[in-house]
Protein backbone atom coordinates (compact mmCIF):
# COMPACT_ATOMS: atom_id res chain seq x y z
CA UNK A 1 0.00 0.00 0.00
CA UNK A 2 1.29 3.54 -1.04
CA UNK A 3 -0.68 6.50 1.12
CA UNK A 4 -2.38 8.93 -1.29
CA UNK A 5 -0.20 11.97 -2.45
CA UNK A 6 -2.39 14.87 -2.48
CA UNK A 7 -3.39 15.20 1.23
CA UNK A 8 -2.58 13.17 3.85
CA UNK A 9 -4.13 9.71 3.39
CA UNK A 10 -7.15 9.30 6.85
CA UNK A 11 -5.35 6.17 7.87
CA UNK A 12 -2.05 7.81 8.62
CA UNK A 13 -4.18 9.20 11.44
CA UNK A 14 -4.55 5.61 13.25
CA UNK A 15 -0.72 5.08 12.06
CA UNK A 16 0.88 8.07 13.71
CA UNK A 17 -1.48 6.40 17.26
CA UNK A 18 0.87 3.64 16.64
CA UNK A 19 4.25 5.46 16.27
CA UNK A 20 3.69 7.65 19.28
CA UNK A 21 1.87 4.42 21.45
CA UNK A 22 5.90 2.77 20.68
CA UNK A 23 8.04 6.00 21.73
CA UNK A 24 5.34 6.23 25.17
CA UNK A 25 6.03 2.58 25.94
CA UNK A 26 9.38 2.42 25.52
CA UNK A 27 9.64 5.68 27.91
CA UNK A 28 7.49 4.63 30.26
CA UNK A 29 9.70 2.02 30.90
CA UNK A 30 12.49 4.84 32.41
CA UNK A 31 9.62 6.50 34.39
CA UNK A 32 11.69 7.95 37.94
CA UNK A 33 14.68 5.88 37.05
CA UNK A 34 16.92 9.13 37.24
CA UNK A 35 18.18 9.06 33.38
CA UNK A 36 16.76 11.52 31.17
CA UNK A 37 18.97 10.31 28.50
CA UNK A 38 18.64 6.96 28.52
CA UNK A 39 14.61 7.66 28.83
CA UNK A 40 14.80 9.78 25.46
CA UNK A 41 17.04 7.25 23.85
CA UNK A 42 14.62 4.99 24.68
CA UNK A 43 11.73 6.99 23.06
CA UNK A 44 13.38 7.86 20.39
CA UNK A 45 14.57 4.84 18.86
CA UNK A 46 10.83 3.44 19.31
CA UNK A 47 9.29 5.87 17.16
CA UNK A 48 11.97 5.71 14.57
CA UNK A 49 11.68 2.28 14.04
CA UNK A 50 7.40 3.04 13.90
CA UNK A 51 7.65 5.86 11.54
CA UNK A 52 10.58 3.20 9.35
CA UNK A 53 7.20 1.28 9.00
CA UNK A 54 4.90 3.89 7.56
CA UNK A 55 4.38 3.74 3.55
CA UNK A 56 5.73 7.39 3.05
CA UNK A 57 8.15 9.61 1.90
CA UNK A 58 8.88 11.19 5.25
CA UNK A 59 11.28 13.91 6.10
CA UNK A 60 12.19 15.05 9.59
CA UNK A 61 11.86 19.14 10.14
CA UNK A 62 11.44 19.29 13.60
CA UNK A 63 13.93 16.60 15.31
CA UNK A 64 15.99 15.80 17.86
CA UNK A 65 18.70 18.40 16.78
CA UNK A 66 20.95 18.81 13.84
CA UNK A 67 22.65 15.97 11.91
CA UNK A 68 25.99 16.14 13.57
CA UNK A 69 24.68 16.28 17.18
CA UNK A 70 21.47 13.50 16.93
CA UNK A 71 22.26 10.31 15.51
CA UNK A 72 18.62 9.52 15.19
CA UNK A 73 15.83 11.66 14.08
CA UNK A 74 17.89 14.46 13.32
CA UNK A 75 16.47 17.51 11.31
CA UNK A 76 16.28 16.13 7.45
CA UNK A 77 16.95 12.62 7.88
CA UNK A 78 14.87 10.64 5.83
CA UNK A 79 12.36 8.31 7.48
CA UNK A 80 9.31 5.50 6.08
CA UNK A 81 9.51 2.39 3.98
CA UNK A 82 8.33 4.56 0.62
CA UNK A 83 11.31 6.90 -0.39
CA UNK A 84 10.74 8.15 -3.55
CA UNK A 85 7.91 6.81 -4.19
CA UNK A 86 5.60 7.55 -1.49
CA UNK A 87 3.95 10.74 -0.61
CA UNK A 88 6.48 13.59 0.87
CA UNK A 89 5.35 14.17 4.24
CA UNK A 90 7.10 16.79 7.04
CA UNK A 91 7.34 15.58 10.55
CA UNK A 92 7.79 17.40 13.54
CA UNK A 93 8.38 15.14 16.47
CA UNK A 94 9.42 14.89 19.94
CA UNK A 95 9.89 11.40 20.87
CA UNK A 96 9.80 12.57 24.92
CA UNK A 97 8.25 15.49 25.50
CA UNK A 98 9.05 15.99 29.14
CA UNK A 99 12.72 14.42 29.71
CA UNK A 100 13.02 15.00 33.38
CA UNK A 101 9.72 14.55 34.24
CA UNK A 102 9.75 11.42 33.37
CA UNK A 103 13.15 11.25 34.85
CA UNK A 104 11.37 11.89 38.04
CA UNK A 105 8.29 10.66 37.52
CA UNK A 106 6.45 13.81 37.69
CA UNK A 107 2.88 14.83 35.55
CA UNK A 108 2.76 15.85 32.09
CA UNK A 109 5.29 14.19 29.93
CA UNK A 110 4.08 13.37 26.38
CA UNK A 111 5.33 11.19 22.95
CA UNK A 112 4.63 13.62 20.46
CA UNK A 113 4.47 13.36 16.54
CA UNK A 114 2.98 15.95 13.74
CA UNK A 115 2.74 15.49 10.22
CA UNK A 116 1.82 17.65 7.29
CA UNK A 117 2.18 18.23 3.73
CA UNK A 118 5.42 19.23 2.33
CA UNK A 119 6.10 22.72 3.21
CA UNK A 120 3.30 22.52 5.87
CA UNK A 121 5.46 23.49 9.56
CA UNK A 122 7.77 25.74 10.34
CA UNK A 123 11.55 24.78 9.79
CA UNK A 124 12.52 26.07 13.17
CA UNK A 125 15.97 25.70 14.37
CA UNK A 126 16.81 24.30 17.64
CA UNK A 127 16.23 27.87 20.15
CA UNK A 128 13.94 29.20 22.45
CA UNK A 129 10.67 30.57 20.96
CA UNK A 130 8.53 33.25 23.16
CA UNK A 131 4.93 31.67 23.39
CA UNK A 132 1.75 33.07 23.49
CA UNK A 133 -1.33 31.33 22.85
CA UNK A 134 -5.04 30.96 24.04
CA UNK A 135 -7.95 28.59 23.01
CA UNK A 136 -10.66 28.66 20.33
CA UNK A 137 -13.46 31.17 20.52
CA UNK A 138 -11.51 34.39 20.98
CA UNK A 139 -11.74 37.06 17.43
CA UNK A 140 -8.50 37.20 15.36
CA UNK A 141 -6.36 39.81 17.19
CA UNK A 142 -7.31 38.99 20.83
CA UNK A 143 -3.33 38.22 21.65
CA UNK A 144 -0.42 40.49 20.36
CA UNK A 145 3.15 39.34 21.26
CA UNK A 146 4.44 43.19 21.19
CA UNK A 147 1.77 44.16 23.28
CA UNK A 148 2.45 43.53 27.44
CA UNK A 149 1.53 40.62 29.64
CA UNK A 150 -0.78 43.21 31.18
CA UNK A 151 -2.67 44.37 27.36
CA UNK A 152 -3.22 41.00 26.34
CA UNK A 153 -4.76 39.73 30.21
CA UNK A 154 -7.00 42.54 29.51
CA UNK A 155 -7.89 42.06 25.90
CA UNK A 156 -8.67 38.00 26.79
CA UNK A 157 -10.55 39.42 30.44
CA UNK A 158 -12.57 41.99 27.84
CA UNK A 159 -13.23 39.27 25.37
CA UNK A 160 -14.68 36.64 27.58
CA UNK A 161 -16.57 38.95 29.87
CA UNK A 162 -14.71 38.49 32.90
CA UNK A 163 -12.64 40.71 35.03
CA UNK A 164 -8.39 40.54 34.44
CA UNK A 165 -8.23 38.65 37.82
CA UNK A 166 -10.14 36.03 36.73
CA UNK A 167 -7.82 35.08 34.10
CA UNK A 168 -5.40 32.13 34.88
CA UNK A 169 -2.26 31.97 32.51
CA UNK A 170 -0.22 28.85 32.52
CA UNK A 171 3.85 29.53 32.51
CA UNK A 172 6.88 27.48 32.93
CA UNK A 173 8.51 27.75 35.83
CA UNK A 174 11.68 29.82 35.13
CA UNK A 175 13.99 32.47 36.18
CA UNK A 176 13.28 34.17 33.24
CA UNK A 177 9.70 34.65 33.52
CA UNK A 178 9.99 36.55 36.55
CA UNK A 179 9.25 39.56 35.16
CA UNK A 180 6.11 37.78 33.43
CA UNK A 181 4.81 36.27 36.67
CA UNK A 182 5.13 39.43 38.57
CA UNK A 183 2.80 41.30 35.51
CA UNK A 184 0.57 38.67 36.17
CA UNK A 185 0.30 39.00 40.25
CA UNK A 186 0.21 42.69 39.83
CA UNK A 187 -3.68 41.97 38.13
CA UNK A 188 -4.43 39.52 40.69
CA UNK A 189 -4.52 36.58 38.18
CA UNK A 190 -4.21 32.59 38.52
CA UNK A 191 -0.47 31.04 37.61
CA UNK A 192 -0.03 27.44 37.17
CA UNK A 193 3.53 27.18 36.92
CA UNK A 194 4.83 23.89 35.50
CA UNK A 195 7.96 22.68 35.57
CA UNK A 196 8.36 21.31 32.24
CA UNK A 197 6.49 20.41 28.76
CA UNK A 198 4.56 23.50 27.49
CA UNK A 199 3.19 21.82 24.56
CA UNK A 200 0.75 19.92 27.06
CA UNK A 201 0.78 23.63 28.78
CA UNK A 202 -0.57 25.09 25.02
CA UNK A 203 -2.85 22.60 24.21
CA UNK A 204 -4.42 23.21 28.19
CA UNK A 205 -5.61 26.25 26.90
CA UNK A 206 -7.59 25.05 24.58
CA UNK A 207 -9.50 22.60 27.06
CA UNK A 208 -12.40 24.96 29.22
CA UNK A 209 -11.93 21.79 32.33
CA UNK A 210 -8.56 22.62 32.31
CA UNK A 211 -9.29 26.48 33.77
CA UNK A 212 -6.21 27.89 31.52
CA UNK A 213 -6.81 30.93 29.87
CA UNK A 214 -3.87 32.05 28.38
CA UNK A 215 -0.56 29.81 28.01
CA UNK A 216 2.62 33.30 28.02
CA UNK A 217 6.52 32.40 27.84
CA UNK A 218 9.72 30.92 26.61
CA UNK A 219 10.46 27.44 25.62
CA UNK A 220 11.83 25.43 23.01
CA UNK A 221 10.88 26.80 19.56
CA UNK A 222 10.03 22.51 17.95
CA UNK A 223 7.73 22.36 20.82
CA UNK A 224 5.93 25.85 19.92
CA UNK A 225 5.65 24.47 16.50
CA UNK A 226 4.47 20.83 17.52
CA UNK A 227 2.03 23.49 19.93
CA UNK A 228 1.10 25.37 16.91
CA UNK A 229 -0.03 21.65 14.96
CA UNK A 230 -2.36 20.81 17.81
CA UNK A 231 -4.00 24.37 17.67
CA UNK A 232 -4.15 23.81 14.49
CA UNK A 233 -6.47 21.15 14.61
CA UNK A 234 -8.44 21.98 17.73
CA UNK A 235 -8.82 25.67 16.78
CA UNK A 236 -7.09 28.54 19.10
CA UNK A 237 -4.50 31.64 18.69
CA UNK A 238 -0.46 31.01 19.12
CA UNK A 239 1.89 33.42 18.12
CA UNK A 240 6.05 32.60 18.66
CA UNK A 241 9.49 35.21 18.08
CA UNK A 242 12.73 33.06 17.94
CA UNK A 243 14.81 33.81 20.52
CA UNK A 244 18.48 33.96 20.18
CA UNK A 245 20.89 33.96 23.11
CA UNK A 246 24.39 34.24 21.02
CA UNK A 247 26.27 34.81 17.48
CA UNK A 248 25.70 30.92 17.05
CA UNK A 249 22.40 30.60 17.18
CA UNK A 250 21.98 33.77 14.79
CA UNK A 251 23.89 32.79 12.64
CA UNK A 252 22.34 29.03 12.51
CA UNK A 253 18.91 30.63 11.99
CA UNK A 254 20.60 32.53 8.98
CA UNK A 255 21.52 29.18 7.66
CA UNK A 256 18.32 27.91 7.74
CA UNK A 257 17.40 31.26 5.40
CA UNK A 258 15.67 33.41 8.30
CA UNK A 259 16.13 36.32 8.18
CA UNK A 260 13.58 38.60 9.95
CA UNK A 261 15.22 37.56 13.39
CA UNK A 262 12.65 39.35 15.12
CA UNK A 263 9.73 38.30 13.27
CA UNK A 264 6.86 36.84 15.09
CA UNK A 265 5.16 33.68 13.83
CA UNK A 266 1.07 33.22 14.07
CA UNK A 267 -0.30 29.54 13.78
CA UNK A 268 -0.36 29.62 10.34
CA UNK A 269 2.78 30.69 9.62
CA UNK A 270 4.33 27.58 12.05
CA UNK A 271 1.29 24.89 10.80
CA UNK A 272 -0.62 25.14 7.49
CA UNK A 273 -2.99 23.37 5.72
CA UNK A 274 -3.65 19.51 6.80
CA UNK A 275 -1.84 18.00 9.36
CA UNK A 276 -2.44 15.39 12.40
CA UNK A 277 -1.38 15.79 15.69
CA UNK A 278 -0.94 12.69 18.00
CA UNK A 279 0.36 12.58 21.66
CA UNK A 280 0.34 9.93 23.73
CA UNK A 281 0.59 9.97 27.97
CA UNK A 282 4.07 8.84 29.14
CA UNK A 283 3.00 9.70 32.82
CA UNK A 284 -0.31 10.86 33.59
CA UNK A 285 -1.27 14.62 33.56
CA UNK A 286 -3.50 17.17 32.56
CA UNK A 287 -4.02 16.37 28.98
CA UNK A 288 -3.94 12.22 28.71
CA UNK A 289 -3.02 9.11 31.34
CA UNK A 290 0.05 8.21 31.16
CA UNK A 291 1.27 4.52 30.60
CA UNK A 292 -0.36 1.96 32.70
CA UNK A 293 1.57 -1.48 33.28
CA UNK A 294 -1.22 -4.60 33.46
CA UNK A 295 -1.05 -8.32 34.85
CA UNK A 296 0.36 -10.37 32.82
CA UNK A 297 2.78 -7.63 30.98
CA UNK A 298 0.32 -5.89 29.24
CA UNK A 299 -0.01 -2.39 29.35
CA UNK A 300 -2.48 0.30 28.28
CA UNK A 301 -1.84 4.06 26.80
CA UNK A 302 -4.16 6.89 26.13
CA UNK A 303 -3.50 9.01 22.98
CA UNK A 304 -5.01 12.22 21.80
CA UNK A 305 -5.11 12.43 17.05
CA UNK A 306 -6.17 14.84 15.97
CA UNK A 307 -6.58 16.19 11.97
CA UNK A 308 -6.77 19.75 10.97
CA UNK A 309 -9.09 19.28 7.63
CA UNK A 310 -11.73 17.83 9.30
CA UNK A 311 -11.27 18.76 13.17
CA UNK A 312 -11.63 15.27 14.14
CA UNK A 313 -10.13 14.57 17.79
CA UNK A 314 -10.13 11.25 18.67
CA UNK A 315 -9.35 9.43 21.94
CA UNK A 316 -7.83 6.10 21.86
CA UNK A 317 -7.20 4.05 24.58
CA UNK A 318 -4.90 0.71 23.69
CA UNK A 319 -4.58 -2.34 25.59
CA UNK A 320 -1.35 -3.67 24.16
CA UNK A 321 -0.93 -7.75 24.69
CA UNK A 322 2.16 -9.15 26.76
CA UNK A 323 4.87 -8.24 24.14
CA UNK A 324 5.42 -4.87 24.26
CA UNK A 325 6.27 -4.61 28.16
CA UNK A 326 8.72 -7.16 28.21
P1 LIG B 1 12.36 18.13 26.72
O1 LIG B 1 11.53 17.52 25.66
O2 LIG B 1 13.74 18.37 26.29
O3 LIG B 1 12.25 17.35 27.96
O4 LIG B 1 11.71 19.57 26.95
C1 LIG B 1 10.97 19.90 28.08
C2 LIG B 1 10.67 21.40 28.06
O5 LIG B 1 10.09 21.77 29.29
C3 LIG B 1 9.77 21.86 26.93
O6 LIG B 1 8.42 21.57 27.12
C4 LIG B 1 10.07 23.33 26.89
O7 LIG B 1 9.73 23.91 25.66
C5 LIG B 1 11.55 23.37 27.17
O8 LIG B 1 11.87 22.15 27.85
C6 LIG B 1 11.98 24.51 28.01
O9 LIG B 1 13.37 24.57 28.01
P2 LIG B 1 14.24 24.83 29.33
O10 LIG B 1 14.12 23.60 30.20
O11 LIG B 1 15.63 25.03 28.81
O12 LIG B 1 13.69 26.02 30.02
Amino acid sequence: MVIASSVLDRVLVLEMVRVTEAAAIAAAKMIGRGDEKAADAAAVDAMRTALNQLPMDGTIVIGEGERDEAPMLYIGEKVGSAQGSGPGIDIALDPLEGTSITAKGGANALAVLAIAEKGGLLNAPDVYMEKLAIGPGFAPGTIDLDKSVADNVRSIAHAKGIDPAEVTACVLDRERHAGIIAELRALGCGIILIPDGDVAGVIATTDPDSGIDVYFGTGGAPEGVLAAAALACVGGQIQGRLIFRNDDERARAKRWGIDDLDRIYALEDMAKGDCIFAATGVTDGSLLKGVKRRAKGSVTTETIVMRASSGTVRRVVTEHGHGVAS
